[in-house]
């Protein structure tokens, strides 16, 4: 194979009370790529579209080009060279791991390009490293499920180790993204680097709790697990109406809402399709009511991750 196109899911990442160790995949917005293998050595980016001009083409600061770059030397084959385009189906800094999406497409389409020398869950440092390029840390709460898909448990970083869970079938996300922009690095500058042992507790309550309510299923327990008492209260200052959303949704029929990734967007977890259209509206709604837009996305946990799409 020569060329391939490649689309990477959007990825909800912390799930409430899992900072750091629980993302699901969602089966839109997400990233598409095209890569093609040409004769000479390097990865130029030649197009990207959906982005407003703000990604840079420079591939040590892209988070596509540098995850190829790091599988590509990891595989020995640096010779190897490719011309990438990328379309942003999806909105940056929302909170949906859209750097997560570009590097998990990237590095996806070129181990497919090379014969695939890796399995998917190998693949997976080298699209930590694009967030590493995107906001200083190499999370995988992002990437993981943008990679694998389902929802996935970050056990361990060193050495990393990665669980997929299973989810039940009538669970639907639902996300609002208000038209409001939060950074990364930023939402991570000001959380408290030193946490209680009583907040520790709870929060362990919660990581326990939600992983058993989604195993088992337990859609009462998954509700009263999505809680977050570490970060969630110091992040809900970046979002303006985050209370007033969070509780509409939950008026709404929402189990539980709280911060997708670093925000701004919000999602909720919810019992069937129906009720999560409604807990999205309702979110929707509220963001309205102060003048602020917003897009709505429902989903039910994307179980397959990147997809090859027709050239
Ligand atoms: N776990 C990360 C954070 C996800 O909340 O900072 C952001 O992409």
């Amino acid at each position: 194979m020569e060329k391939i196109r490649v689309y990477a899911p959007a990825t909800v990442a912390n799930v409430a009370c899992g900072f750091d160790i629980f993302g699901f995949a969602v089966n839109r917005p997400g990233d598409e790529i095209v890569l093609e293998k040409r004769t000479e050595p390097g990865i130029s980016i030649i197009e990207i579209t959906g982005d407003d001009g703000r990604l840079p083409k420079e591939v040590a600061k892209n988070t596509a080009g540098i995850a190829i770059q790091k599988y590509l030397a990891h595989i020995g084959r640096e010779d190897q060279g490719f011309n990438l385009s990328l379309h942003k189906d999806m909105p940056l800094g929302s909170g949906l791991g859209s750097s997560a999406a570009s590097a998990v497409a990237g590095v996806f389409a070129a181990n497919e390009l090379m014969g695939k020398p890796l399995t998917q869950k190998e693949l997976l440092p080298f699209a930590m490293e694009g967030e590493r390029v995107a906001c200083g840390s190499a999370h995988a709460d992002n990437v993981g499920p943008s990679l694998l898909g389902g929802f996935i448990i970050i056990r361990s970083y060193d050495p990393l180790d990665i669980i997929q869970i299973a989810t039940p079938l009538d669970l639907y996300a639902s996300i609002v993204h208000p038209h409001i922009e939060v950074n990364t690095k930023d939402a991570r500058g000001i959380l408290d680097k030193e946490i209680s042992l009583s907040t520790t507790i709870t929060q362990m309550g919660n990581v326990a709790g939600l992983v058993a309510g989604l195993m088992l299923p337990d859609y009462s327990l998954i509700g009263r697990s999505l809680v977050d008492v570490i970060i969630e209260p110091s992040r809900a200052i970046l979002i303006p109406q985050f209370a007033e959303v969070k509780a509409a949704a939950l008026q709404a029929g929402a189990l539980g809402c709280s911060i997708s990734g670093s925000g701004p967007s919000l999602f909720a977890l919810s019992k069937g399709e129906e009720t999560a259209k409604q807990v999205a509206e309702a979110m929707r709604d509220q963001f309205a009511l102060v003048g602020i837009g917003s897009d709505i996305f429902v989903s039910p946990i994307n179980q397959q991750g990147p997809m090859i799409l027709p050239n």
